[in-house]
């Protein structure tokens, strides 16, 4: 398959860059370097540095190369931003993503497959998450990612569209080679974060409250290797062949992991010592989020290869040991 890979440059992105290369397809990446880094992208690989907002560009891109199915990761992901800028996720997350499917539909591109998130969730009733509970985002991030999962059903229905809906829960690691990995800039994943305190290039790691009705205080999150979401993206191509297919899976673990679990995972694969202070509870994060994954594992064979944070955090180490500055550093 020839796959257009918008936000390939990115950090889940170009994870499945090479995930798709290994596979044998051929990825197309369109990124415009607002947060995406140039060197993830295999010197290979057909690179477009467009805006997916520029229907004109995008226009060329279809007519130009013969894509059989686009990958969309190219999102913002800031949940904080998003409640204090608003309209840049509205018109980054949702407007430039229908200018994407209406350029791909005009050119005759019906099989879609779309990053959506855990955060379109809100505050669930129950754990784990499964895909047919309420969605009802407490951030405009994730009504963003929802008001996109709603246009796409309309368009499975009435233009033929086939899609794969993934929800991520905590995306985590880095490359088995350590090549790529984990690199945002501003910065705010707990990972990266503590890695960094633990090497002396960022101050001591903030503990976001202790206070949490969970077994140790620390808010619980389903970390999935940023690899095993990428498979899931190659796995679901065969049911994009049924026109109209409508599927919408999440993906994690199912395994829950407090804060206090990672560090402890990161001082023992690093063995260094992560620094921390105890603050406050950040506003917006929910105690405990996991997910039930048994929909992805039954409907397409997907089977995450990490099924605990230590063999996640040994990946990830192997990025931010080689690379302490990422992508800097190259
Ligand atoms: N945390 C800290 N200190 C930090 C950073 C994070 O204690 O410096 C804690 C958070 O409070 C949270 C956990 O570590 O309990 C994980 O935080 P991350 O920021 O790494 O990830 P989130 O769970 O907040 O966010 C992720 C994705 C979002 C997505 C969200 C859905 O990054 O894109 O899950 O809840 F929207």
């Amino acid at each position: 398959m020839k796959v257009l890979v918008a936000g390939g440059a990115g950090y889940i992105g170009s994870h499945c860059v090479r995930q798709l290369i290994a596979a044998g397809h051929k990825p197309v990446v369109v990124d415009n370097l607002s947060y995406g880094h140039k060197a993830a992208v295999p010197d290979t690989v057909p690179f477009h540095d467009v805006n997916l907002g520029d229907s004109v560009a995008l226009d060329r891109i279809f007519k130009n190369e013969q894509i059989d199915v686009v990958m969309h990761f190219a999102a913002f992901a800031y949940v904080g931003e998003s409640v204090t800028k608003p309209l840049k996720y509205y018109i980054n997350n949702t407007s430039a993503t229908y200018t994407l499917l209406d350029s791909m539909l005009k050119h005759g591109v019906k099989k879609f497959v779309f990053s959506s998130t855990c955060a379109t969730y809100g505050i669930v009733k129950s754990l784990p998450i499964v895909e047919d509970m309420p969605q009802a985002p407490i951030n405009p991030y994730g009504q963003t990612k929802l008001d996109v999962e709603i246009a796409l059903k309309a368009l499975a229905y009435g233009q033929g569209l086939s899609f794969a809906t993934f929800r991520y829960f905590n995306a985590a690691g880095a490359a088995e080679d350590g090549s790529i990995g984990e690199d945002h800039n501003p910065e705010t994943h707990l990972i990266p974060l503590a890695f960094g305190a633990a090497q002396g290039l960022r101050p001591a790691l903030q503990i976001f409250g202790d206070d949490y009705p969970t077994p140790d205080g620390t808010c619980l999150r389903d970390y999935v290797h940023v690899d095993d979401l990428s498979r899931a993206h190659i796995a679901v191509f065969e049911k994009l062949e049924q026109p109209g297919a409508a599927l919408f899976y999440n993906l994690g673990t199912g395994q829950p992991t407090s804060v206090r679990e990672v560090i402890t995972a990161v001082e023992k694969v690093s063995g260094l010592k992560v620094p921390v202070n105890y603050t406050t509870r950040r506003e917006g994060d929910p105690p405990a989020l996991y997910a039930n994954s048994t929909k992805a594992q039954t409907e397409l064979g997907w089977k995450p290869k990490y099924l605990s944070i230590e063999p996640i955090i040994e990946t990830a180490w192997r990025w931010h040991e080689r690379k302490p500055k990422g992508y800097q550093d190259r």
